[in-house]
């Protein structure tokens, strides 16, 4: 039997995923998910209907109002947070260059910002580039490469009277790592410091609570989960990822309800995945943290990453390799630019997918 386990339905999900009739098997979903039907049915209509300058005065422009503040409720409730604070830009890369231009003004010499290795580099690059500019010093939290954790205690150490911002990812876009942190809002806030959450990884494998994180700003990107790049359309979707209740819950509620599922069935297939790759030959993992997404970073002794992500193309499974943009990570793990195999789950994975990409890898590796 594929995907019927609990609530989570899998099946009933890659019937909306028109994609999937490619015959292709999606591993790329950490770079970006395939998009729902749905999704593509509801741009459709945004962009054919009447469409102006936000405004109350005609329909055009009631329209846009409505889209604009329909998608900071789905935001909201996605995130569980404020739809006053929600804001969007084009990209998380782009919100967070800003955010660090508007902070870094009432930075300078003496303040401290503190960064990880565990990062992607949009969580990192703006940062330093503004700290530099403001003359600001720049700490780095070291993940442990052997186990991939980020401990708190790694971040909590750098954390000085004088720091003023903490930017952590929620979790590894490479080895799926989720740091605690509650915990590390709590540091931060002990001594006043900002706390900015790179959440594009992480919104599309687990319910968020903006609040119980305790971040003050949490960025993510609709394109990570089924949306395009810039479409609270999803929200509605991940909303029904099991349906039901549709009357008698808020969309929050059904959202948490849903990506509690999707954890779960997640997970589960994660364990499929990960014991299977631990028995193919010559296999490096770095993926290790006790807490993290199902996405798993790997490289085979002898085997170019970039040729084995080729071969597996031919057999329409991508599963592409690189650094990802997880610079300092990759640095820190003792890969090189060309970084490692990178296989992650979405909402419309299932068993069959996860058997196509064990069976081809042992091809390739093993002839
Ligand atoms: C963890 C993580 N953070 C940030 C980004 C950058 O997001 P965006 O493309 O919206 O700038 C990515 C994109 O791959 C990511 O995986």
């Amino acid at each position: 039997m594929v995907g019927r386990m609990n609530d989570f339905d899998v099946a009933r999900i890659r019937a909306h995923m028109p994609a999937l009739a490619s015959g292709v098997a999606f591993f790329d979903g950490p770079g970006g998910t395939q998009l729902p039907d749905f999704v593509a049915d509801s741009m459709r209509t945004a962009m054919t209907e009447p469409l102006s300058n936000r405004g109350t005065m005609t329909q055009s422009e009631r329209n846009a109002e409505s889209i604009v503040l329909g998608s900071r409720l789905a935001a909201a409730d996605l995130l569980g947070c404020d739809p006053g604070g929600v804001v969007f830009a084009r990209s998380m890369t782009e919100a967070t260059f800003m955010v660090a231009r508007t902070l870094a003004k009432d930075w300078g010499p003496g303040d401290r910002v503190v960064v990880t290795d565990l990062d992607h580099d949009a969580n990192v690059r703006p940062w330093v580039t503004y700290a530099e500019k403001a003359g600001a010093e720049v700490a780095w939290a070291r993940l442990d490469p052997t186990t991939g954790e980020l401990p708190t205690s790694h971040i909590v150490d750098q954390i000085t009277d004088n720091t003023r911002l903490v930017a952590v990812t929620g979790a590894s876009n490479v080895v799926g790592t989720r740091p605690d942190l509650p915990a590390i809002a709590e540091a931060a806030h002990a001594v006043n410091a900002l706390f900015f959450v790179d959440g594009v990884h992480l919104t599309a494998h687990a319910p968020i609570d903006v609040e119980q994180i305790g971040a003050d700003f949490y960025a993510c990107s609709a394109y990570k989960f089924l949306g395009p790049h810039l479409g609270i359309a999803a929200v509605d979707v991940l909303a029904d990822l099991v349906p039901g209740g549709k009357t008698s819950t808020t969309r929050r509620d059904r959202l948490v309800r849903s990506m509690t599922a999707l954890a779960e069935h997640e997970d589960r297939l994660h364990a499929r995945l990960r014991s299977a790759l631990e028995d193919l030959p010559g296999i490096t993992m770095y993926a290790h943290a006790r807490r993290r997404t199902p996405t798993e970073f790997f490289t085979f002794d002898g085997w170019d990453s970039a040729e084995v992500a080729h071969r597996l193309a031919d057999k329409q499974i991508n599963a592409p390799a690189g650094s990802f943009y997880a610079y300092e990570p990759c640095r820190s793990l003792g890969l090189g630019s060309g970084g490692a195999i990178r296989a992650g789950l979405a909402p419309y994975t299932d068993e069959s997918d996860v058997d196509r990409l064990i069976a081809a890898l042992r091809d390739i590796v093993v002839t």
